[in-house]
C-alpha cells in the first residue's frame, strides 16, 4: 500500500501511465486564460449594501470570488498552511499510518480523489477531516506535528464563522432574509482537505484534481500564496485564479445552487500541477446537516413561475450520491432533475 501515497515515495522521473488522461480530456495548459475578472469583495467595506451587491455578482457570474478583510488575520492563514506543510513533510511510514481509501472515515489521509472508483489517477495527495464539533473529531486527528491539532481546530473555527457571515451576505443577495441558508441547513458539517500537489513530471498530462463542483454548500480556500494553480470554467474557457495577497477564495457549492433555485452556480473547477513547484491548499467545506431538506424557498420559484429547477432531497442522499461517482462526470445535480 505504500505506493499509493505520491508523498511517501521519491520523486518520480517519468508520469507513471496510471497517471495519463486520454488526449482529448488533457488540461491544455497553453489555452488557459490569465485571472482578469474573477471578482474580489472587501468585506470590511462600510457599505454593506453594496458588498451584498459584490456577491449577488459574483456569484451569478461566476460561482467564484476572492474575499479581502475577512477577519482571518495574516498569522492564522500562515500558520495554517505551514503545518500543512510540515505535515506532508513527515516521516513516509509516520504519514501512510493515517493513510486510508474509504470515502466513509472521519479522518484519513489519502491519493487521487477516490482510488477504489477512478480509472485515471490524480497527481494529489490529501488529508481529509472532519472539523464539527471538533471535540469529538479533535482526539483522532494526527499528533504531529506538535501543534497540528492547535493550529487546524483555532483555523477551522475561524472559518465556520466566516462561513456563515459569507451564507448571510449570500442570503441577502438572493433577497431572503439574512440567516436564511443558515436555518435551512440546520446544524452544518464542516470538513476539510488539505491538499498537497508534488512537482510532477508531466503537467500537461494529467490533474491535481480534475474539472469537478463542490458537492457541499459553501467552500473557503486557502491557496498557496506563491503557487497558482486553481483554474475555473467561465463561458466555455479554463481562467486561472490567481492568489491575491491575503485573500481566500469562496465557491459556490451544489447544495446553495439548488437552494437558489439554479439562480447560483455551482461551477467547474479543476487544479493542475506544475514541473518543478509543489503547492499546498487547504479546502474548508460547510455542508447542510445530513437530514436537511433541500429545496428553494418560494420567493425564487414561484412569482416568476419558473418552478423549481431540482426536485427535494436530503443532504445525506446527495452526498452519499456523489461520493458513490467519479469525480469528473456530469453534474451530480443533472441527477436531481
Ligand atoms: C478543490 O477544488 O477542492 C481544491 C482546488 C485547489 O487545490 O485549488
Ligand atoms: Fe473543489
Amino acid at each position: 500500500m505504500a505506493d499509493q501515497l505520491l508523498s511517501a515515495g521519491p520523486l518520480l522521473e517519468s508520469l507513471p501511465e496510471s497517471y495519463v488522461r486520454p488526449e482529448e480530456q488533457r488540461p491544455r495548459l497553453h489555452e488557459v486564460l490569465s485571472d482578469a475578472n474573477i471578482p474580489l469583495v472587501d468585506l470590511a467595506h462600510p457599505d454593506r449594501a453594496c458588498v451584498v451587491r459584490s456577491v449577488a455578482h459574483a456569484c451569478r457570474n461566476y460561482g467564484f470570488f476572492q474575499i479581502v478583510n475577512h477577519g482571518i488575520s495574516v498569522e492564522s492563514m500562515q500558520r495554517m498552511l505551514g503545518v500543512a506543510r510540515e505535515f506532508f513533510r513527515l516521516p513516509a511510514a509516520e504519514k501512510m499510518s493515517h493513510y486510508s481509501d474509504d470515502p466513509a472515515k472521519k479522518m484519513r489521509l489519502s491519493t487521487s480523489f477516490n482510488v477504489r472508483k477512478e480509472t485515471v489517477r490524480n497527481w494529489r495527495d490529501y488529508l481529509r477531516l472532519h472539523c464539527f464539533p471538533l471535540e469529538e473529531y479533535v482526539p483522532d486527528w494526527p499528533p504531529n506535528p506538535p501543534l497540528f491539532k492547535d493550529i487546524v481546530s483555532s483555523y477551522c473555527t475561524e472559518v465556520r464563522q466566516l462561513g456563515f457571515r459569507l451564507q448571510g451576505l449570500i442570503s441577502e443577495s438572493l433577497g431572503l432574509e439574512e440567516d436564511y441558508i443558515v436555518k435551512v441547513m440546520g446544524e452544518q458539517e464542516q470538513h476539510m482537505a488539505i491538499n498537497y500537489y508534488p512537482p510532477c513530471p508531466a503537467p500537461d498530462l494529467t490533474y491535481g484534481l480534475p474539472a469537478h463542483t463542490d458537492p457541499n454548500g459553501l467552500t473557503i480556500l486557502l491557496q498557496d500564496p506563491q503557487v497558482a494553480g486553481l483554474q475555473v470554467l467561465r463561458d466555455g474557457r479554463w481562467i486561472k485564479v490567481d492568489p491575491q495577497p491575503n485573500a481566500l477564495v469562496v465557491n459556490i457549492g451544489d447544495q446553495i445552487q439548488a437552494l437558489s433555485n439554479a439562480e447560483y452556480k455551482s461551477v467547474w473547477h479543476r487544479a493542475v500541477v506544475h514541473l518543478d513547484r509543489e503547492r499546498m491548499s487547504v479546502a474548508s467545506f460547510l455542508a447542510p446537516c445530513n437530514t436537511a431538506l433541500i429545496s428553494p424557498p418560494e420567493k425564487l420559484t414561484g412569482g416568476g413561475g419558473r418552478g423549481a429547477v431540482y426536485r427535494s432531497f436530503t443532504y445525506a442522499e446527495y452526498y452519499q450520491k456523489f461520493w458513490s461517482r467519479n469525480l469528473d462526470q456530469e453534474h451530480c445535480l443533472e441527477q436531481f432533475k
